[in-house]
């Protein structure tokens, strides 16, 4: 596993766009895993500036997101469908038949977790996994448990999720309960994984993840194991390392 340590959140965010960026340029066609929360609005705010700058081309990518919300509509302004459209996919020219998300609305929840696991095989698999980290460690929404989920799963959320995400809702009432998740496997099968982690309020989860035992409570430590992992965090999300 590797580590960068980045004086701010801008810095951390273009780092993430270069290497994303190199595997554009490497491979068009890239399988791409995406994810929503604040930590990485400054990459897809670099990736947007070096695709108008005419750097970066998206017209062959394939885009898979990590987790969406249950049972909110794709147009509310919290879900990460609404999210991915306002900061990324509706700068950039990638196609919209090729970004993937998973349908929180879907009748039968298990299917659909079972039809994106597949999507993602036929796809060829994840190039590059981008991930944040929850501040109680959790990854996409694999939340503190007893054991790493493999596939595709409905989630439900920790009450400090629901907490730490209450700030984009009107009130507490309002935020979702479940969400679809990536498991902590198709997490690890991507083929590169890269973390961006900003902020004090994420010190502890990084520390955990980096620094302690392997273990499920902290779901993000399982990617010590992975054979190309890449942690890019600013100056106060590493302090207690
Ligand atoms: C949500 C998402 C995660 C994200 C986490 C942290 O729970 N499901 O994928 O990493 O929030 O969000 P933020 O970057 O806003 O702190």
């Amino acid at each position: 596993m590797q580590v960068h340590l980045y004086d701010t959140a801008e810095q951390v965010g273009q780092a993430a766009a270069i290497l994303i960026g190199a595997q554009l340029l490497e491979k068009p066609s890239s399988v791409l895993g995406l994810a929503t929360g604040s930590s990485p609005i400054p990459t897809y705010r670099e990736l947007i500036r070096l695709h108008r700058a005419g750097v970066l081309d998206f017209s062959s990518a394939i885009t898979f997101n990590l987790d969406e919300y249950c049972r909110i509509s794709e147009e509310h302004p919290c879900s990460y469908h609404r999210f991915m459209k306002d900061e990324l996919f509706d700068h950039i020219n990638l196609k919209p038949e090729n970004a993937h998300m998973p349908d929180g609305n879907a009748a039968d929840l298990s299917a659909e977790c079972a039809r994106y696991d597949r999507a993602i095989a036929r796809a060829g698999g994840i190039d590059l996994q981008l991930l944040g980290i929850g501040r109680n460690g959790h990854i996409g929404f694999n939340e503190p448990s007893d054991q790493f989920v493999y596939g595709c799963h409905v989630v439900r959320l920790t009450q400090s999720t629901i907490e730490a995400n209450r700030r984009f809702f009107d009130s507490e009432a309002d935020v979702p309960r479940e969400a679809v998740s990536l498991g902590i496997g198709s997490i690890m099968n991507a083929r590169r994984v890269l973390l961006v982690a900003t902020g004090a309020d994420k010190a502890e989860a990084v520390r955990k993840a980096i620094c302690e035992d392997i273990d499920p409570d902290t779901q993000a430590s399982i990617l010590r194991t992975h054979p190309s992992a890449v942690f890019l965090l600013d100056r106060a999300a590493a302090a207690r390392l």
